[in-house]
């Protein structure tokens, strides 16, 4: 790692609660740094999945790919992923592709001048010259926050600047993948002829097994399941829920301090009034049925074992893990329109998700991950201010193809 990071010019904005952070990260309606998952209301969040929606047709023909490849050719963008990644970092390389921006790359410190002791601060800056956006995953749990306030110190004082997006922070936040994941719901729980729910093709004979249900996200049972402290996809996905009304949350976790729910994010959930219920096992029993009956999607995650230290090593041979883990009676008892979602990767040895659910018409995690490449390209369309552009085009490629519009 290169020179010491020091974060102490930026303290004071640091430690302002979210809502008071996030006119900071905007400029009028439009984001233009995405830091927070907290930054998306409900209506921006429809009005990104429909143009996702929009990008994901047009981008099938060549003339409506050609017109998207057209939208950003003037655009750079710079993908610093100092901490793995093999969805975020190619689902944003292949979206900035989509529209025509050109990206390039840094994932290993160690082969850029923070190995001669340069600060990552000053990586940044240096960034900013060559590009246009810096779309950024980082261990560090603030410093996309903090690259953030300095590129709005450079605006202040005229110098170049350009829009930072939180691409994983520590075990902070993960708000794009949260995007992703809920454009996936929104498609999930419209049970109508869109290709994620065709098989619903009467939503009455669904409601029939299933009375009160309705479409959308509102009124939702989720249940997340594994490492819920150290997994940030968690923690993002479950601040964006409490946008919508009437959801209930299980957490299916182990009762150990570095798995379970922390403290802060409860108490943060039931204040804005989300139903939140933690509970040991899929089979614990709620108003006289076991959990995994109740729920409309479980969001899996992998135990993060590469944070365990030694003592969780030695606490964690105490957990059945088992109880964590799907196998196919589980999910055969699920709703039938449930949603398996699960951020990747899973865990191939510790096998919370076997292959033998991937057949299972409610394992939605790889159309989760493709998702990902026309939401982000949505995101990038929203902060460089081409969306209007895309609606109006596809306006008129649907009129002339005579396709409904969307
Ligand atoms: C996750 C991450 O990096 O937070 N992966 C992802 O971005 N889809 C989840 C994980 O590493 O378990």
């Amino acid at each position: 790692m290169g020179g010491e990071l020091n974060f102490d010019e930026y303290e004071s904005r640091l430690a302002r609660p979210v809502r008071v952070k996030v006119p900071d990260f905007q400029v009028g309606d439009r984001l233009r740094h995405i830091i927070f998952s907290s930054q998306f209301t409900p209506q921006l969040l429809e009005r990104i999945g429909r143009v996702a929606d929009r990008i994901r047709l047009l981008a099938k023909s060549v003339p409506g790919h050609r017109f998207l490849n057209n939208l950003l050719p003037h655009k750079r963008a710079m993908l610093y992923f100092t901490q793995p990644s093999t969805r975020t970092f190619l689902s944003f390389a292949a979206a900035c592709q989509i529209l025509g921006m050109a990206c390039n790359e840094v994932r290993d410190p160690a082969v850029s001048s923070e190995a001669k002791g340069e600060s990552p601060f000053d990586s940044i800056r240096m960034f900013s010259s060559y590009f246009d956006a810096i779309i950024m995953r980082s261990a560090i749990p603030r410093f996309a926050e903090c690259c953030a306030y300095m590129m709005n110190d450079l605006a202040r004082t005229q110098r170049r600047n350009i829009p930072i997006i939180n691409a994983g922070a520590g075990a902070d936040e993960h708000p794009t993948q949260a995007l992703l994941d809920i454009y996936t719901l929104q498609r999930a729980f419209k049970f109508e002829s869109v290709r994620d729910s065709s098989k619903w093709k009467h939503f009455d004979e669904l409601r029939s097994l299933y009375p009160g249900l309705r479409q959308g996200i509102a009124g939702k049972t989720f249940g997340f399941c594994g490492d819920i402290r150290r997994g940030r996809t968690a923690r993002s996905l479950v601040q964006l829920l409490t946008l919508y009304e009437d959801i209930t949350v299980y957490f299916i976790a182990p009762q150990h301090p570095t798995l379970a729910l922390p403290n802060d994010l409860k108490e943060r959930l039931l204040s804005r009034g989300m139903n939140v219920r933690e509970v040991s096992s899929f089979e614990e029993q709620v108003d006289g049925r076991p959990v995994i009956e109740h729920l409309d999607c479980l969001y899996m995650t992998r135990i993060q074992r590469e944070h365990n230290s030694a003592s969780d090593e030695n606490e964690f041979k105490e957990i059945d893990f088992s109880r964590f883990c799907l196998n196919k009676d589980l999910v055969s008892r699920m709703r039938r329109h449930a949603a398996i979602l699960h951020p990747f990767p899973r865990d191939a040895a510790f096998g919370e998700i076997p292959t033998e659910i991937d057949s299972d018409d409610r394992a939605y995690y790889f159309r989760q991950a493709r998702n990902g490449m026309w939401v982000r390209a949505a995101l990038l369309a929203h902060v460089f201010d081409v969306d209007g552009a895309i609606n109006d085009y596809y306006d008129d490629y649907t009129r002339d193809m005579q396709i409904a519009p969307g």
